[in-house]
C-alpha cells in the first residue's frame, strides 16, 4: 500500500539523523532508514530538523491582537494591563473575539504551533469570551488543539460573580480550572482560592492551571499552597503553576525547601519568559530583576517546566508573533541556559513538555503517533532556536497545512558566494577530547 506522505532524510530533536518518516491515514507508520515504496507526496528534508509541533501551554486568546484597544499600556505593568483589559471588556463582541482568535490561529499554524492552552476570562457575566473561544475551538479542531482554562482574571473572590461564572464556564465545556491567587485581596483569600479551585477540579476530574505568584513580592507563596493541595487531593500530574515569578525574588533558603516540595507534589510549571522579562521588575530602579521563575533549578529537580508565549499584541505585550522559538530564545537568555543540554531542553520546553502538561494524546515523533510535525530550516534544535528557523512544512495528520519558502539571500559581493542559507553557517563543533 502506498504511503500518504514520506519525509526523506530527517534529523530528529533527539539527535538521530538520516531517517525517513512514513505516514498513512494520519499516523506515523515507520521511522527508519531508506523506507521503500510509493508515496502520494515526498518531502526531502535533506538533513534538516523534523520536530513534533510546537505547543504553547500558556496563552490568552480572548485578548490577543487587541493591542491599542481602547488605548496602550503606558506603565507596562501587569496591573495596568488588567485595568486596560477591564476597560475593553464591555466593548467586546462575540464576532470580534472569534475573528481575532482565528487570525491568531492562522499565524500559529504558520509557525508550526498546533496546540495551545488558552486562559479565558470568566469575570464578564455574559461569558462572551467563553462562548467565542468554544466556537473557535470547534472551528480550528481539524488543524489546531485548543484547550481552554476558566480564568477569573479579576479574582475568584475579589470579583463578585467570578466563582459562579467559573462553574458556568466549566458547564459549557471549558476543560481546565484557572485562578489568580496573588490578585485576591489578602494572602488568606489567595490561599483560600487555591484550595477552593483545586477542590473544584478534584470534584470534576479536571486539570488545574493557576496564574500563581505573578509578582516581584518574594513573600507571595501561593505556590506552596498549590503544591500542598495537589498532593492532598491526589491531583498529581494534573496541576500547573503558571508564572511563579515571585520565586525569582525569594530567599534562597526558602527556595531550597520549596522546590523539593513542588517536585514531590507532582505539579508542573510554566514560565513565560517574554512577558516575565518585560512585566516584572517594573518597580525596581537598578539592578532590575528579570522576574522569570527559577526554570533551570525547577527542571533540575525533575519538575516538568514549559515555556509559554502568554500574550501577543494585547494589553500586556505589544510584540510577539506566535513563534515558540522566539519564546525559547528569550528563556535561554533570561535564565542563562547557555549550556548545550540546557539549550536543547529549552526546545523540549516548547514542544514535548507542554504537550505532556496539556495531556495531548498521540503527540510525538514515534510509530503510531499522530502524523503531526514541522520541517525546519535548521539541522538541530539549538540551530532552530538560534535562527528562529523558517518552518518549511507544517504537517497535521499527514497533510501539509502550511508551507514557507526557504530563507535564502542572494548576495552580490565580489569574490564571495552568490547565495546565503543562514542554516549553513554554524561551525561544526569539534570533539574537545581530540587534539587541535
Ligand atoms: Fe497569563
Amino acid at each position: 500500500m502506498p504511503h500518504d506522505l514520506l519525509v526523506r532524510d530527517a534529523a530528529l530533536p533527539d539527535g538521530r539523523a538520516g531517517l525517513d518518516i512514513a505516514v498513512r491515514d494520519g499516523r506515523i507508520v515507520a521511522i527508519e532508514r531508506d523506507i521503500g515504496g510509493e508515496a502520494a507526496r515526498v518531502i526531502h528534508a535533506a538533513g534538516r530538523l523534523v520536530a513534533p509541533p510546537f505547543v504553547d501551554a500558556h496563552f490568552h486568546m480572548d485578548a490577543t491582537l487587541s493591542l491599542g484597544l481602547p488605548r496602550l499600556n503606558q506603565s507596562g505593568t501587569l496591573l495596568e494591563g488588567i485595568a486596560l483589559w477591564g476597560e475593553l471588556k464591555p466593548h467586546l463582541t462575540f464576532e470580534a473575539i472569534v475573528e481575532r482568535a482565528l487570525r491568531y490561529c492562522d499565524l500559529a499554524v504558520s509557525q508550526g504551533l498546533l496546540a495551545i492552552r488558552s486562559h479565558v476570562d470568566v469575570c464578564d457575566d455574559r461569558l462572551l469570551a467563553v462562548d467565542a473561544l468554544l466556537e473557535v475551538k470547534r472551528r480550528v479542531s481539524p488543524y489546531l488543539d485548543l484547550q481552554l482554562v476558566a480564568f477569573p482574571q479579576d479574582g475568584y473572590y475579589r470579583s463578585p460573580n467570578a466563582a459562579a461564572n467559573l462553574v458556568r464556564a466549566l458547564d459549557r465545556g471549558v476543560e481546565v480550572v484557572g485562578g489568580i491567587p496573588h490578585f485576591e485581596r489578602t494572602m488568606e483569600q489567595g490561599a483560600a482560592s487555591v484550595r477552593a479551585l483545586c477542590e473544584l477540579a478534584a470534584a470534576r476530574g479536571l486539570r488545574v492551571d493557576l496564574h500563581c505568584d505573578e509578582t516581584d513580592d518574594p513573600l507571595s507563596r501561593h505556590v506552596e499552597t498549590l503544591a500542598f493541595e495537589t498532593q492532598r487531593l491526589g491531583l498529581q500530574g494534573r496541576v500547573t503553576g503558571s508564572h511563579l515569578t515571585s520565586m525569582h525574588s525569594m530567599d534562597n533558603y526558602y527556595v531550597s525547601k520549596l522546590i523539593p516540595l513542588i517536585a514531590e507534589s507532582g505539579m508542573s510549571v510554566i514560565a513565560n519568559p517574554l512577558i516575565n522579562i518585560v512585566i516584572q521588575g517594573r518597580h525596581d530602579t537598578y539592578p532590575k530583576r528579570r522576574g522569570m521563575t527559577r526554570a533551570p533549578e525547577l527542571a533540575e529537580a525533575g519538575i516538568p517546566c514549559a515555556f509559554g508565549h502568554d500574550c501577543v499584541m494585547d494589553p500586556w505585550y505589544a510584540l510577539g508573533s506566535g513563534d515558540m522559538l522566539d519564546v525559547a530564545h528569550m528563556a535561554i537568555h533570561v535564565a542563562q541556559m547557555t549550556g548545550r543540554d540546557a539549550m536543547r531542553s529549552a526546545f523540549d520546553a516548547v514542544t514535548a513538555i507542554p504537550a505532556r502538561i496539556m495531556g495531548l494524546e498521540g503527540y510525538g515523533l514515534e510509530v503510531g503517533a499522530n502524523a503531526d510535525f514541522v520541517v525546519l530550516q535548521a539541522r538541530d534544535p539549538i540551530e532552530a532556536i538560534r535562527l528562529k528557523a523558517a518552518r518549511l512544512f507544517v504537517v497535521r495528520r499527514g497533510r501539509v497545512i502550511a508551507e514557507t519558502p526557504q530563507r535564502i539571500t542572494t548576495l552580490d559581493l565580489q569574490g564571495r558566494p552568490r547565495s546565503l542559507d543562514p542554516a549553513s553557517y554554524a561551525p561544526a563543533l569539534r570533539d574537545e577530547r581530540a587534539p587541535l
